[in-house]
């Protein structure tokens, strides 16, 4: 039985030396304990629920999924003394998460118990992580024994907030869409789901008393292609892109996620961000004559470096305005009616303030509040914002740059600049969301820029994985947790925007939920193997960008170009020509610094392990990696 289950983790990871001798769970659990031995799931499974399961029903139909569904097993509902998985509520001790549980498989059968619901769900995450990945996929699979090795697991989160934000502004994604996204959260063990709901390209979400806002603001021209390069839209062509979430839909969505123990926060970003409502409503910018369009992604915003920006439009609305005031109480009335959690997100974002700087409205407005700058002036808009939110019932959220000017009472604050904003707040006792770029941004580039899609900045896995959601100064008595952050604005599919988050939001998973001192960048790198397998099998889209070498460029003896490199994950070899034939194994392998030979003009670089290739060929034009020397 040991040999049976050690050869089919063999199997599981199937690469070599690399076999693992424990499961791969991500993420990585408290407390595991494996023993000889592994339990076969009969043909007919009986399962027991402890009175006082709310959701025996969901439960039960979740196992069928899988269960019945792929592996062919019936599921009997019996008496705990006759069942082989049990389900069991356990007193809620005081020093016990609510979110934690155990599990344990023996000769007897299998046992999941928690303090609450949320803890028995993830108790079930973990058991499918035991089966082999056969079981994530799509239709049913027959001949296989379904077994479980003998273990104890003991598991609780390490902060209450693992999140991640999927941005359905840029592009749009459907209800559908945001399902499966919300599935594959929660196998992950993520329990919060921000939605930026509002954006220049699109605003989401259905308004009752503000039809305009989703027939003008959810819809633009067609464009595909590079995303900040396309041309302006003609006023009169057809808004063909687009779409958004009807409160029905919302509803749907909510009630979705709740049955998987995830809560979702919405985002309406403004005083910036505001194009698509400011196309509905175009006299509440301080520009007055504006002709708004919602940007269909052409470049109207720049960056000229040193954490500067600018934009060609005031994309803004007017804080000198009361009517911006009133319909964003009309906004908020509704989001706070439809959403039950705590917190509403107002973005608060990249605001350029050079249009209000011109403004008169803005002037009286300074006179008035006595507001000396322009953070003020924004604070003061925050402020407002703030007190309608807090009229509603909820609290407020925003990006960090709500606190220039001075931090709104009791807001929450998602730290993106980095973690200084976050820490900062920490210690003012406002809540706190850990989401720094340098860690947690899922759409920088992942791998070397000339064999990836467009995208800006670099996050490699590595670099996600050391992501801390209590970093060193933090209050942790502030700091509700962690999220991943996957704006869309070139993500126009599915596929695009999965390969973007995975495997990096199995590091943020982990990061979130297990203790710091559980993780392990070698083991993980191992057991991510075993997760791209289960992708395979439920056609969720991957990234193995982790495999390529990372690269580095030099100029030595004046003009000769030296390439150096290395790879994130250990025990790979990178063969490499000059000659333009793609290298294979046989060809050389790098052991140092490479310079490129009078006459060739392009490297091309593969990285192999054990023979076989793993990561992808790389094409590097040597004009192309000029580019990259340091003058
Ligand atoms: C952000 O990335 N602008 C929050």
């Amino acid at each position: 039985m040991v040999k049976a289950w050690l050869f089919g983790c063999f199997l599981l990871t199937g690469i070599g030396s690399f076999a693992q001798t424990e499961p791969a769970l991500i993420p990585v659990p408290v407390e595991a304990r494996y023993s000889a031995g592994s339990f076969s799931l009969p043909a007919m499974l009986n399962i027991s629920f402890d009175a006082g399961i709310a959701d025996k029903s969901f439960l039960l139909q979740q196992m069928g999924s899988k269960l019945t569904r792929i592996a062919g097993i019936e599921l009997k509902e019996t008496p705990s003394d006759q069942a082989q998985l049990q389900f069991k509520l356990t007193k809620a001790a005081a020093s016990l998460s609510p979110e934690s549980y155990q599990l344990s498989i023996n000769e007897k059968g299998i046992l999941i118990e928690a303090p609450s619901s949320a803890g028995l769900f993830y108790g079930v995450q973990t058991l499918w992580q035991l089966l082999p990945p056969a079981i994530e996929s799509k239709s049913r699979v027959a001949n296989m024994n379904w077994s479980l090795p003998y273990c104890s697991i003991k598991d609780a989160p390490r902060v209450g907030w693992r999140g991640l934000m999927l941005d359905v502004a840029r592009h749009f994604f459907t209800k559908e869409q945001v399902k499966d996204f919300i599935d594959h959260m929660a196998a992950y063990k993520y329990n919060r789901l921000h939605l930026h709901l509002t954006d220049d390209q699109g605003w989401r979400i259905e308004i009752k008393a503000l039809p305009k806002l989703t027939e003008v603001g959810a819809f633009r021209g067609e464009r595909t292609g590079r995303w900040g390069e396309f041309g302006k839209q003609d006023p009169k062509e057809p808004k063909t892109y687009g779409g958004y979430y009807t409160q029905e839909d919302i509803k749907e969505l909510l009630a979705y996620a709740a049955e998987r123990h995830i809560s979702i926060l919405p985002e309406i970003d403004i005083p910036g961000h505001s194009m698509a409502l400011l196309a509905a409503y175009p006299d509440l910018s301080c520009t007055p004559g504006t002709a708004y369009q919602v940007n269909g992604g052409d470049r109207f915003m720049h960056w000229p470096g040193g954490g500067k920006f600018y934009s060609d439009i005031d994309n803004n609305l007017c804080p000198a305005n009361e009517r911006v005031y009133a319909l964003l109480d009309t906004i908020f009335t509704e989001i706070a009616a439809l959403f039950p959690m705590e917190y509403i997100h107002m973005g608060g974002d990249e605001t350029y303030k050079g249009w209000w700087e011109k403004s008169a409205a803005i002037k009286d407005l300074m006179k008035r509040e006595k507001l000396k700058d322009m953070h003020e002036v924004q604070s003061y808009f925050v402020k407002r914002v703030g007190k309608i939110i807090a009229s509603k019932g909820k609290k407020m959220m925003g990006w960090d740059e709500i606190m220039e000017g001075g931090l709104a009472s009791g807001a929450g604050v998602m730290s993106w600049q980095g973690e200084k904003g976050g820490i900062a707040a920490s210690k003012m006792k406002h809540p706190v969301v850990m989401s720094p770029n340098s860690y947690t941004y899922v759409d920088l580039y992942q791998g070397d820029p000339l064999a990836e899609p467009p995208t800006y900045g670099m996050l490699r896995l590595k670099k996600t994985y050391e992501f801390n959601p209590v970093p060193a100064g933090a209050d942790p008595a502030y700091v509700l947790g962690g999220q991943a952050n996957l704006w869309s604005e070139r993500l126009h599919t599915v596929r695009h925007a999965e390969y973007m988050l995975w495997p990096r939001a199995f590091a943020v998973a982990e990061s979130v939920w297990s203790p710091q001192q559980k993780k392990d960048w070698n083991s993980f790198v191992q057991r991510i193997e075993t997760h791209f397998k289960r992708f395979d099998q439920a056609g969720i889209n991957y990234s193995t960008s982790m495999y390529d070498p990372i690269l580095s460029v030099r100029t030595v003896k004046d003009t000769a170009v030296e390439v150096s490199m290395q790879t994130e994950v250990p025990n790979l070899n990178i063969h490499y020509s000059f000659d333009e034939f793609p290298p294979d194994n046989f060809y050389p392998e790098y052991k140092s610094p490479i310079v490129f030979p009078a006459g060739a003009s392009t490297l091309r670089v593969q990285t192999y392990r054990q023979g076989k290739p793993i990561g992808r060929l790389m094409i590097l034009p040597l004009a192309e990696l000029k580019k990259r020397i340091r003058k």
